[in-house]
């Protein structure tokens, strides 16, 4: 054994990174073969379906829309590009990351007609794959520009990815009778395919000898049928022995393992956030249980103390619909008349 190393449990690191697309799929054929559907009227060169891809987080939407994309790319030279509408939340910026992706410099001027000018004739009339990931994190307003303007550029097909159908219901009549997209659904996995995944990553990633069915179905039970949260579980169970200097995960491993996620999850999420987003946890954690209009006036105070300048009341609801998204706060009525919410932290 190497002291200076432990056992070297972690053969592979990047097989437990989050973008990591295996090259097998496992137990997601019916969404595979759906989605390859929408998209295969392109080699025949004809106009592709739009595509409404939803379910909870974990159950490898992502992974399939982007392995889709990079399989057509590749055998069809077809061109496209991921945009993750969290991160770009505008249509506007939305377009400015087609433009980066699609490497074309172009003026500064923040004008959102210009931008789709250039995006259009960039395109041109050919086919092109546009995935907006996280598309129910878009304002409305913003969902509905963009779907209404995107739609028509060229011979595109939008996948579109959320948690679930209501941001498809919400939009405005016209702008979803243009996309009429079809409709994929990811059901949660079963415990068995969680096993298969993880075994998937066990045996790419980790030391043979260090890890047994059982651990791994140990996993899947305690993740709740969501694939990120269990690789993730089984990375740092094999880490934590690894530095344990133990040969095998065993048990142990795995429940401190998945306790640190669960932690590391939110500490990630917060991180990623704006500051406004972190004022709002805390005070709502400090708080254990505040309604919307006594939040908005705590959080006008603190802005005060912390010399910030607050954001508007719209923007402040947004921020906090992504917390409750990030299952970092729960939103519930509160038994008062009237539109009211209580906010509360999750542990
Ligand atoms: N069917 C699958 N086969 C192999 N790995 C998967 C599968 N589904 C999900 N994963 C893995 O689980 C993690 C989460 O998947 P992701 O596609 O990001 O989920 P979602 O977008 O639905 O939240 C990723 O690391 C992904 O590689
Ligand atoms: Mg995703």
């Amino acid at each position: 054994m190497n002291w200076a190393e432990g056992y070297g449990i972690v053969a592979n690191p990047d097989i437990f990174s989050d973008g990591f697309i295996p090259d097998r799929i496992l137990a997601r054929d019916v969404q595979i073969r759906e989605l390859q559907f929408c998209l295969s009227p392109i080699l025949k060169r004809r106009k592709p379906i739009h595509a409404w891809l939803y379910g909870r987080s974990g159950t490898g939407k992502t992974t399939i829309a982007k392995y889709l994309l990079g399989k057509i790319q590749s055998e069809a030279h077809v061109r496209g590009t991921y945009v993750n509408c969290w991160e770009k939340n505008t249509f506007y910026a939305i377009l400015q990351e087609i433009l980066n992706n699609l490497r074309v410099l172009c003026t500064e001027e923040r004008n959102t007609g210009l931008k789709l000018e250039e995006v259009r004739k960039h395109i041109n009339d050919d086919f092109f794959i546009l995935i907006l990931d996280e598309i129910d994190t878009l304002p409305l307003k913003e969902r509905n520009t963009t779907l209404y303007n995107l739609c028509n550029v060229g011979n595109i097909a939008l996948i579109c990815i959320g948690e679930s159908q209501f941001p498809l219901l919400a939009l405005e009549d016209r702008v979803r009778s243009r996309l009429n997209p079809q409709i994929i659904d990811f059901p949660q996995y079963a415990s068995d395919d969680l096993v298969r995944i993880l075994r998937q990553r066990a045996e790419m990633g980790l030391a043979p000898d260090a890890w047994s069915h059982k651990i791994l179905e140990r996993i899947a039970e305690l993740c709740e049928r969501e694939a990120r949260i269990a690789i993730y579980t089984l990375r740092s169970a094999a880490n934590l022995a690894e530095s344990d200097y133990s040969r095998f995960i065993e048990n142990k491993h795995i429940e401190k393992g998945f306790n640190n996620i669960k932690d590391l999850k939110r500490v990630y999420a917060l991180k990623s956030l704006t500051e406004h987003h972190q004022i709002l946890y805390h005070l709502i954690r400090e708080w254990r249980g505040i309604i919307s209009k006594e939040l908005w006036n705590r959080y006008l105070e603190r802005c005060k103390e912390e010399k910030h300048v607050p954001v508007a009341k719209r923007t402040f609801d947004h921020y906090l619909s992504q917390l409750v998204r990030l299952r970092l706060i729960e939103s519930k009525r509160a038994r008062v008349r009237g539109k009211v919410h209580l906010f509360k932290v999750l542990s």
